[in-house]
C-alpha cells in the first residue's frame, strides 16, 4: 500500500450521480463531467460507476481525454470541447473514429472539420455571455447554415456555458439564459433540428431547473462537493491521506523544518508525513492544514516541505506511532472546503491537489 494516497468511495460516486439524476426535470439527460481524469478521481474508475447509476453522456475537455475514456470501455456518447483547431491532426481523427463528439466553439474550428471530410458528431458551443470560447452572435447563422450543409456532419445540438451559475440570482444568468433559447430558435428555423441542447453545470443544475433543457453537464457535485451553500444529499467521494513515517520528540526551543518557522515552547512530540508540494501539497498551507489521526486534529507546522511535513502532536496521549493514518482532507477530516477556505481558493481546485506520489486507491 502506498504511503500516500486518494481514496476514492465509489459508493459515494454512485449515490451522488443518482442523487443528481432525480433533481433533473423529466427527460432532462444527465452528461457526467470526467474531464481532468475525472476531476482527478479517475475518470474510467468513476465513468463506469455513473454510467451504472443514471449517467447519460459523459464531457470531457480534450479529445485524447474522449478517446481515453472510449478505449476504457464506455459506450455511451462523450462529448470533447477542447482541441486545436491550427493542426487538429491525430488526437482528433482518432476522437472522430471512436464515435467522439466534439465541441466546435468557433467558425474557425468548424471550418477545420468540414476541411476534414470525415464524418463528425458535432455539438456548436455558443457565445453567450462568458467570452471564454463560443461562437460569437455574428457568426451563428453562418456556422449554422455552414453545418447543416456539410452532409458528412450530423449536428446534435448546441451548448453554451455560464459564467455566473454560482450566484444564481445574477442577472447575467438570464441573460445567458435568454441568448441560448434564442440561439436554438435560430438555428431552428435554418433547418437544424437540435435534438440535445445543454446550458446547465453544477450550481445551475441544481438552483436552476428551468434552465435544465435537453441534458445537463454535470462534474463538481458527482464528486460530492457543494457547488452552491446549502443541502444536497452528496457524499465527498476523496479522501487524501498520508502514513506516519515517524515519532520524535521535541525539546523547548527546538526550531522545526527549513527556515525554523516553528519553535517549541515545551516539551513534545512530532509526526512527519511522507507530502509534499511535489505531490500537490502546496507550500502556502504552512500553518493552516490540520490533519486528522485516528478522528482527532493535529496542526501541520514549520514550512511545508518538497516531501514532507511535520505535524505537532502535543504530548500526544493518544500515543500516534510510525503507520498511523493521517487524513489531509475527506469525510471526517478536514473538508475539501475547508482545505479550499484555508488555502483561499474553490474546492474544485482542492480536488485537483493530490498528484506526485500520491496513489489512487478504490473502495
Ligand atoms: C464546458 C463545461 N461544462 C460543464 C462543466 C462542469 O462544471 P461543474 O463541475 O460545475 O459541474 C465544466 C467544468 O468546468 C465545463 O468546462
Amino acid at each position: 500500500m502506498s504511503q500516500l494516497r486518494a481514496r476514492i468511495d465509489l459508493d459515494a460516486i454512485a449515490h451522488n450521480t443518482r442523487a443528481v439524476k432525480a433533481r433533473l426535470s423529466e427527460g432532462t439527460r444527465l452528461m457526467a463531467v470526467v474531464k481532468a481524469d475525472g476531476y482527478n478521481h479517475g475518470a474510467a474508475e468513476v465513468a463506469a460507476v455513473m454510467a451504472e447509476n443514471g449517467a447519460d453522456a459523459f464531457g470531457v475537455a480534450t479529445a485524447a481525454e474522449g478517446s481515453r475514456l472510449r478505449e476504457s470501455g464506455v459506450d455511451k456518447p462523450i462529448l470533447a470541447w477542447l482541441w486545436s483547431p491550427d493542426d487538429p491532426g491525430d488526437e482528433v481523427t482518432e476522437a472522430l473514429a471512436s464515435g467522439v463528439e466534439l465541441g466546435v466553439p468557433s467558425l474557425v474550428h468548424l471550418r477545420a472539420l468540414v476541411a476534414m471530410e470525415i464524418p463528425a458528431r458535432i455539438c456548436l458551443k455558443l457565445e453567450t455571455g462568458m467570452h471564454r470560447s463560443g461562437i460569437d452572435e455574428a457568426a451563428w447563422y453562418e456556422a449554422f447554415s455552414l453545418a447543416r450543409d456539410t452532409p458528412f456532419l450530423t449536428v446534435t445540438g448546441i451548448f453554451s456555458h455560464l459564467a455566473r451559475a454560482d450566484e444564481p440570482d445574477d442577472p447575467a444568468n438570464d441573460l445567458q439564459a435568454a441568448n441560448f433559447a434564442r440561439a436554438i430558435e435560430i438555428g431552428r428555423s435554418l433547418g437544424l433540428e437540435l435534438p440535445v441542447n445543454h446550458l446547465c453545470n453544477s450550481p445551475a443544475t441544481l438552483s436552476r431547473p428551468d434552465l435544465h433543457h435537453d441534458q445537463v453537464r454535470v462534474g463538481l457535485a458527482l464528486y460530492g462537493m457543494n457547488p452552491l451553500p446549502g443541502e444536497y444529499d452528496l457524499r465527498p467521494a476523496m479522501t487524501w491521506a498520508a502514513d506516519v513515517v515517524s515519532v520524535k520528540p521535541l525539546a523547548p526551543g527546538d526550531g522545526v523544518s527549513y527556515g525554523h518557522t516553528f519553535t517549541a515552547d515545551r516539551q513534545g512530540y512530532t509526526a512527519v508525513l511522507p507530502v509534499g508540494y511535489a505531490d500537490g501539497l502546496p507550500r502556502a498551507m504552512q500553518d493552516k492544514l490540520q490533519v486528522t489521526i485516528a478522528g482527532r486534529r493535529y496542526q501541520q507546522i514549520g514550512r511545508v516541505c518538497m516531501d514532507q511535513i511535520v505535524v505537532d502532536l502535543g504530548d500526544n496521549p493518544h500515543a500516534v506511532m510510525p503507520g498511523a493514518e493521517a487524513v489531509l482532507f475527506g469525510p471526517g477530516a478536514m473538508s475539501v472546503d475547508e482545505f479550499a477556505d484555508a488555502l483561499g481558493t474553490i474546492n474544485y481546485e482542492v480536488a485537483c491537489l493530490p498528484k506526485g506520489r500520491t496513489r489512487r486507491q478504490y473502495r
